[in-house]
């Protein structure tokens, strides 16, 4: 569709009164943001509260063996005390988190305010110095969507200890990986996680990683459902340690460049890595985004409807509205229990004003009726956002329409664990909208669209290619955690000189951006976001299974499948059995968001003589374009395509 029959939607004069930022600001203030990096991010940079302030802005290189990226490095805060102590002379009896449970029959909301918060969170940070946990050891957090989370991050903060969140639905495998990967001293968990009227057993599963860990390792358990659970020595009980916890601990002076968190992630090759934020500059780009990108007002009730254990959880349910003095909502449900109206009901009920989901709920609601979205009270709501993949212009129409009733500008935001907040994004009182695009760089970030054979910067609108950023911004991951040379290698070593996204990028007439995917070997499923190796990997450790490969397929409510390609040991026989028991296996090994939703058996893989695997062919199957699989002469034996496209998976 070209610029002039798309159709777009200019904010209304309701919206951009009440906006912090018109078109003319933004214009502004982003030229501002290229020309002058240092004095604008030293101006914006004052939204935190600093304990020694910054002499120094940025100090960054994406030169090739020189990957160095610091933001306000001489000054020193505290992001806990950013996040609660800093509002409590004004705002501490505010609420700062609402609480919704899994299960609204059983329980109440909670509305933690500030002040509580404050108290929780010091108890916690004590019960970790108890603990004998120091500023720079790392915590790994495996809870439930429960406030408890939200205070061990905090508190992790606090004392300057580093917290690495491992999301409920991962395995004990996976658990076990990152607790390894980041020597961690200690695993908060749950005796349960309660989720959509199920119950995920993580203090058994802690125990299964744990038998992977140092003996060292310490286990620290919030009781949830109050469920059985065995005891081991190195479990502490988290309800009796802070009943005797004082609700005081001095927040530490961290410097801008300590580390906040590791967070692994996957990518194109090999196992997930740690990326790392530090402090400061991560903050200050968390709060600026959230403020500006939502038009977050004082005292409205912003809905991030993410888990914790990713990304957009820790910007945008804990660090980026907190550190606002906001009232942030953490949902430990799913969007269709006890109905498909859940959403709809929490908005209505804590009279929601910003909320932000991803694409693959949308579809997943817009699929279950609007009769669903019709019974509850919306009016409250002011503005939506979307993030995770490309949202189809049939769910962006659907949510402006039918969930937005023609009034709630969408902001569809592209960002990525790396990136720390927003990175493409409407602003909801500057931006004329468009159905599916991520439209403008946020205030300094400057992207590129670069020729992927080449890697020169492509000029000009209407052109395509893959996105990249020329220089960095303050909420830039710093390094990968004890692999500074992967950190390169990933993200500066295909295009000199720039930081590569992994996605690929369209750029319309009108400058507008639209990402068209990933362009290397991850795939997003439901928003979350897999690297086919990792299944692949899992898939390969079954005794049965010989090779296999893994790629995405388009999916009606996923975004993307996971299709696999599986070659048995000569001795096995295929069957519907077998095929279960590798999906139950990839569920045990890495999670059930890894299942497979295709095995195909396939006697052999196409491959060049030199042993690669010819992506683009499986990939083409699994899509059911085999018409255009370009040439296949190279390959070592072209007979086992056709086997492949005769025996293909069935999509629907
Ligand atoms: C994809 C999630 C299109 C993209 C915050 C990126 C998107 C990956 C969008 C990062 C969007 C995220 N439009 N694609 N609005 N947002 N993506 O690290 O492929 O879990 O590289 O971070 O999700 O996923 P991650």
């Amino acid at each position: 569709m070209n610029a002039q029959t798309q159709p777009s939607f200019p904010p209304s004069e309701d919206t951009v009164s009440r906006a912090h930022i018109d078109a003319r600001g933004y214009a502004d203030m982003y030229a501002a943001s290229i020309s002058d990096p240092d004095g604008f991010w030293a101006e914006h940079g004052k939204r935190v509260d600093w304990i020694k302030p910054f002499s120094k802005v940025k100090n960054t290189s994406f030169e090739p063996g020189n990957i160095d990226i610091q933001w306000f490095e001489d000054g020193t805060l505290n992001v806990s005390a950013n996040c609660i102590d800093r509002h409590l002379e004004t705002r501490g009896d505010q609420t700062a988190i609402i609480w919704e449970p899994d299960d609204p029959s059983t329980q109440d909301a909670k509305h933690i305010t500030y002040r509580e918060l404050h108290s929780s969170v010091c108890k916690m940070a004590n019960v970790l110095e108890e603990l004998g946990i120091r500023k720079g050891d790392r915590v790994v957090i495996y809870l439930p969507m429960i406030p408890e989370a939200a205070y061990a991050m905090l508190a992790c903060a606090r004392i300057g200890a580093i917290h690495s969140i491992v999301f409920a639905g991962f395995s004990p495998d996976a658990l076990g990986a990152r607790v390894n990967g980041c020597d961690a001293k200690l695993v908060i968990t749950a005796d349960y996680a309660p989720r959509g009227g199920r119950e995920t057993p993580l203090k058994s599963n802690t125990d299964a990683a744990l038998l992977h860990c140092k003996d060292s390792v310490k286990c620290l358990v919030v009781k949830r459902t109050g469920g059985q659970t065995t005891w081991t020595d190195r479990d502490y009980d988290y309800g009796e340690m802070m009943l005797e916890a004082s609700d005081y601990c001095a927040p530490a002076e961290m410097s801008a460049e300590d580390p906040l968190f590791i967070l692994y992630t996957s990518g194109s090759t090999g196992q997930p890595k740690g990326v790392v934020h530090t402090s400061g500059g991560y903050l200050v780009y968390a709060a600026m985004t959230h403020e500006y990108v939502f038009d977050y007002h004082d005292g409205d009730v912003f809905w991030c409807t993410a888990d914790v254990g990713w990304v957009t959880g820790h910007s945008y349910i804990v660090y980026g509205p907190l550190a606002n003095g906001a009232t942030t909502i953490m949902f430990e449900g799913v969007p269709t229990y006890p109905d498909a109206g859940r959403f709809w009901e929490v908005c209505a009920k804590h009279k929601v004003n910003q909320f932000y989901t991803a694409p693959t709920a949308i579809r997943a609601l817009m699929g279950a009726g609007n009769d669903w979205v019709e019974k509850h009270d919306l009016s409250n709501l002011r503005l939506l956002g979307s993030v995770g993949e490309p949202i189809n212009p049939e769910a962006w129409t659907w949510y402006n329409d039918v969930v937005g009733k023609g009034n709630c500008p969408i902001v569809d935001t592209f960002w990525q664990t790396e990136t720390g907040g927003h990175m493409l994004t409407p602003l909801p009182g500057a931006t004329t909208l468009k159905p599916g695009a991520a439209q403008q760089p946020f205030f300094g970030v400057q992207p590129v669209v670069l020729d992927p054979q080449s890697g020169v910067e492509i000029d000009g609108n209407g052109i395509e290619g893959v996105l990249c950023m020329r220089d960095s911004w303050p909420g830039q991951m710093r390094t990968v955690w004890g692999d500074h040379e992967r950190f390169e290698k990933t993200y500066f070593s295909d295009y000199k000189g720039y930081y590569f996204s992994g996605d690929g990028c369209r750029r319309d007439e009108d400058g507008d951006y639209w990402i068209t995917g990933r362009v290397d070997d991850v795939i997003n499923v439901s928003g979350h976001r897999m690297g086919t190796a990792e299944v692949e990997s899992a898939l390969v450790a079954h005794a049965k299974v010989a090779e296999a490969a893994v790629v995405g397929y388009p999916h009606d409510v996923k975004g993307q499948g996971i299709y696999a390609y599986v070659t048995l040991m000569g001795s096995e026989a295929p069957s519907d059995e077998l095929r279960k028991e590798l999906e139950v296996w990839v569920r045990t090994e890495i999670g059930p968001i890894a299942k497979p939703d295709l095995i195909q058996w396939a006697p052999g893989l196409p491959k060049t003589r030199s042993g690669k695997i010819m992506r683009r062919i499986l990939r083409k199957i699994a899509e059911d374009d085999f018409g255009s699989l370009g040439d296949t002469s190279t390959l070592a034996d072209p007979s086992v395509v056709d086997d492949l496209i005769d025996n293909r998976m069935n999509r629907r």
